[in-house]
Order: C-alpha cells, then structure tokens, then sequence
C-alpha cells in the first residue's frame, strides 16, 4: 500500500497533506492555501526569483538548504523536505518584539531594499547561502543571486548585506533546532510509495527506482517530472491541465553519481547541483557551462535527466554528451536499453523514448591522455539566459595530427547535431594547419541551416558556430590545457 498523504515540515512542525492537486505549485500553496504571502509571484517561469524558498533535504545523511522557485516547483515534490519561506525568518525576542534574521538585518543596515517586491526573493537566496557552509566572496554571492532580478535597489547593496552576514557559520533558529529537524526529516524518509489522488489524476512519487518504472509504465500517458522547470512552465504559462504526475525525484538511487577511473555514471534524477562536481571533474569548461545554466534556484531542482529528455535544441547539456560520446540508457518496467547519447534526438520533438519509458542514466566517458574538450556556450546574458549557440568540441591529437574530432552544436538545427562535414575535414590534419581549420569552418555551413529567432539571426549562428571552431583549435594547438581553466571554474564554483 502506498501512503496517501503528502509530509512535510513547516515552521519545525509535521505537515500532512490528501488533498495535493497534480498541478499545484508550492507558491499556490504557501500564498493560497496557507496564506502566508510573503513569497512573491512575479514573472511564473523561474526567471525572476521573487519566489524564492528554501528547502531543506537530507542528502548523504545531511542536511542540506537549497533555494527553489517555488512558482514552478510543484508542491508534491516537497514531501520530506523542511520548507522555509520568509515568512519564517524573525523570531520574537525576549522582550517580546521582533528580531530579524542576521541576512534580513543586513538587507536593512545595506539599505539592500527599495520598493520590497524582490527583497522576500533575495532573502531567501542568502539565506541558503547562509547555511551552506562558506564564507563567500563577492564572486560567490553574486552567482547565488544571479537567479534574483531587481529593478530598483541595484545589486551593490544587496551583495555588501550578503558579504557583511554570511561568516560561513550559521547561528539563527534554524542552526539552533537542527537536531529535532534532522530527526523529523530522517522519520519521514519511510521508504513508501506516495500516490496522493485516483487513478484518472494523481501526484505519485514512487520511492524506489523498481516502483517509478512500474507505475510509469503502467500509466504511459503520466508526465514523468524530475525538477519541473520545464514541466512547471507548461503548467503556469501554457496553462496546461496535466492530470497524471509521476515524480522520479523520491525514487532512491536514481539520482546517484558515480565517478569510475574510464566514466562518470549519472542518475537521470540527478540535479545539475548533485551533478555539478563530477561533470566538472572531466573538464572545467563542462562545469563553466553548468554553472552558467538558468541560477542557482534553477540547478537545484533541474535535472540533467529532463535536460536529456525534453529532446530541445537549445538545451546545454546534449552537445557536450553527444561530443564526449555519453552512453544514455532508458527502462521501461524490468526492460534497460542503452545507446549512444546521438541517436535520441531523432527530430524537432521526437526522441527516441516509448510512452511509460525512462530516461533512467548517462555514463560519460572521462577524457584520454590524447583527447582535449572544449565547451562554450553563447547567450546573449552571461547567467541565467538559454543559449543562441551551444558548442562543445572533442579532438583527438596524435603525433600532432587530429586523429578523431567530434562536434556537436545547440541552437543551429531542429535537434543537437554533430557537425559531421566540419569532423570530416579536420580528421588527419595537422593540428596547427591553420589553412585546414579555414576548410574545416567553411565546410561546417553544410552541417547546419540554423533558424532566424528572437535569440539570434541564422547568419550570426552560423558565423559563431564558425568563429567557436576557431577558437577550439587555437587553445587546443597552443596546448593552452589546463590551469587557467580550472582555477577559474573552482573559482566560481565555491
Ligand atoms: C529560468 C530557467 C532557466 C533555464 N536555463 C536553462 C539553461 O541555461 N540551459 C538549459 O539547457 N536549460 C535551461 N532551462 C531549462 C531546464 O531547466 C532544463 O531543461 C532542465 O534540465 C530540465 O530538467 P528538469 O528536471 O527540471 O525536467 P522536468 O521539467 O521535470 O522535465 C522536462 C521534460 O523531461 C521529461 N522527463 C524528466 N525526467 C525524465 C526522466 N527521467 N525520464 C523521462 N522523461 C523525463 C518530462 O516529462 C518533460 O518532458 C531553464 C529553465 C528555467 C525555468
Ligand atoms: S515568480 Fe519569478 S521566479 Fe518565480
Ligand atoms: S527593491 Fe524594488 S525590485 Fe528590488
């Protein structure tokens, strides 16, 4: 039997929930149901960061804090998780008045706030920052609110609040009360199966990988969501009724990451901030592109698995995988297939996935001595934006010769697509020829029509497509390799 009622913490206290709608997001619930309305609703896609929260999940046996939009997260996906919204932050003093959180205090000693709205948002994003365990420096801060957009105060301010409060050690009610969340949370983890609704419209988060393969191929017409921040989007803007929801993200293990000596194997569940460090580690330009996709709030949720599986051109994950030759596997019930990462993407909105089959891991081989990666990603923000272009480039040298290049392309067809006349042409030229790469860059315009869009004209995809090829092989020939690249992304990674 499964259990039927959603658990989860408020305030340090129990919350049990039967009545979840499959569609509802946790910022419904906080302001409509619960009404506490300190959480802002401001743009509905995750792009502006007004309604941001903090949840609270046990990961390898800690606790950890991290800041979500509760706009698209969907209240189902919270159960187990300690909820922590800027309602909750001041607590009463001893003389019965109100003291503010250390980051609400320095938000008001840095005159970090104008006419509020965003503020609730900016708090919340600190406040994760707070019990995350470092002591910042202004880089730092500004990549945990690069998912936080203000449009009166500036950011200065708000930045000074973050850097004059956040010490690395936590000292505040929730550090305080710690222990008793530690044990509510671990009571919660029972192992169940939670189905919350009727067979006609459910919220279902199955808690073993066996379970969520079942169920999903039992219902085959189900959305199977991990972080929703695509699936949350159809939802808030499309206004799309999705009466069947099957979350991957309680099942165990299907978010694990494991590095081996040859690979790195990733869990389809597995979020871009659980992914992070092993992606990094087989090059730093795979953790620059990482660290740059949506924001903090977007990676905590996000999965490279719904990255995969929503099959867009645009996303940033697919070109690196196709280019490192990423072996993906799906399950359907008992059934595993595998295949190289390329052959998923079949068309514009068609992958190679049956209704009721999971996309379930990615094993990504690490480089060879011989093989050198390049990745870059162009948008027209730094942060927080989706790319026009998404490169990523694998070549293999030889005795100064490329033997074997592999290069795949975002946002320059209907899917992401190897550059298949761009490899031809470069396979056994000497790497430093610098007349090849001209050849090599001219043939990739019969590789790619790309589409004029709000994002980019078809010309200028075409000629950063070239213009990124070129570069990729003056680093790589000038064996620029190395420590620059990975400061830089330990760096902004901390
Ligand atoms: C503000 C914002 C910024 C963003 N910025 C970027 C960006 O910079 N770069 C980028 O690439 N993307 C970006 N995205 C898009 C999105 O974050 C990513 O595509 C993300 O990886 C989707 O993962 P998810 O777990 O949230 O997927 P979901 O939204 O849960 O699902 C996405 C799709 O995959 C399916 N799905 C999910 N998991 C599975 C599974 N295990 N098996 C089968 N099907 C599955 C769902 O049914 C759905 O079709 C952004 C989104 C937002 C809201
Ligand atoms: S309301 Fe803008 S990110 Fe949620
Ligand atoms: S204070 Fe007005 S939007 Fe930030």
């Amino acid at each position: 039997m499964a259990r039927n009622q959603l658990v989860f913490l408020r305030n340090g206290k129990r919350v049990e929930l039967a009545d979840v709608g499959a569609n509802e997001t946790l910022l419904d619930y906080l302001r409509l149901r619960e009404r506490v309305c300190g959480t802002k609703e401001g743009c509905n896609e995750g792009d502006c960061g007004a309604c941001t929260v903090s949840l609270g999940a046990m990961r390898d046996g800690k606790l950890v804090y991290e800041p979500v939009n509760a706009c698209i997260r969907l209240l189902g996906t919270v159960d187990g998780c300690d909820v922590i919204t800027v309602d909750d932050l001041a607590i009463q003093n001893r003389d019965g008045g109100e003291e503010l959180h250390p980051v609400q205090q320095a938000m008001v000693d840095h005159h970090g706030s104008q006419c509020g709205f965003c503020t609730p948002g900016f708090v919340m994003a600190l406040f994760s920052l707070y019990h995350a365990g470092v002591k910042p420096d202004r880089q730092t801060v500004n990549d945990w609110v690069a998912g936080n957009l203000c449009r009166c105060t500036g950011y200065r301010p708000i930045a000074d609040a973050a850097l004059s409060a956040i010490s690395g050690k936590a000292k505040d009610a929730l550090s305080r009360r710690k222990a008793k969340t530690l044990k509510a949370l671990t009571e919660m983890m029972d192992g169940e199966d939670l189905f919350v609704g009727t067979k006609e419209r459910f919220f279902a988060a199955p808690a073993s990988v066996a379970s969520l393969a079942a169920l999903c191929a039992t219902h085959p017409d189900a959305t199977i969501v991990s972080g929703a921040t695509d699936v949350g989007l159809w939802i808030t803007k499309q206004l799309r009724d999705l009466p069947k929801m099957i979350f991957t993200g309680r099942a165990t293990g299907f978010d694990e990451v494991k590095a081996s000596r040859d690979h790195v194997r990733i869990g389809a569940g597995a979020t871009y901030a659980q992914a992070f460090d092993a992606l990094a580690s087989i090059d730093p330009d795979i953790g620059e592109v990482v660290r740059r996709i949506g924001s903090r709030q977007v990676r905590a949720s996000g999965t490279v698995g719904g990255n995969v599986a929503n099959g867009s051109p645009i996303g940033d994950t697919p070109p690196m995988l196709i280019a490192l030759d990423a072996e993906l596997e799906l399950l359907k019930g008992r059934k595993k297939r595998t295949m190289p990462i390329e052959k998923f993407f079949i068309a514009y909105g068609k992958q190679d996935r049956a209704p009721g089959e999971l996309v379930s891991a990615l094993t990504v081989p690490k480089l060879k001595k011989n093989q050198h990666f390049r990745a870059y990603k162009i948008s027209k923000r730094f942060d927080q934006d989706i790319s026009a272009v998404m490169a990523a480039f694998r070549l293999a040298v030889e005795k100064g010769k490329v033997s074997e290049a592999r290069i795949a392309f975002g946002g320059m067809a209907a899917t992401p697509k190897r550059a298949s006349n761009a490899e031809k042409a470069l396979t056994g030229i000497a790497i430093g020829d610098e007349v090849a790469w001209a050849k090599a860059a001219e043939a990739m315009a019969k590789d790619y029509t790309p589409l004029t869009d709000m994002r980019a004209s078809a010309d200028y995809r075409l000629k950063v497509a070239q213009n990124l090829l070129m570069k990729a092989l003056h680093e790589i020939a000038s064996g620029n390799d190395s420590d620059s690249r990975i400061v830089g992304i330990r760096e902004a990674a901390q």
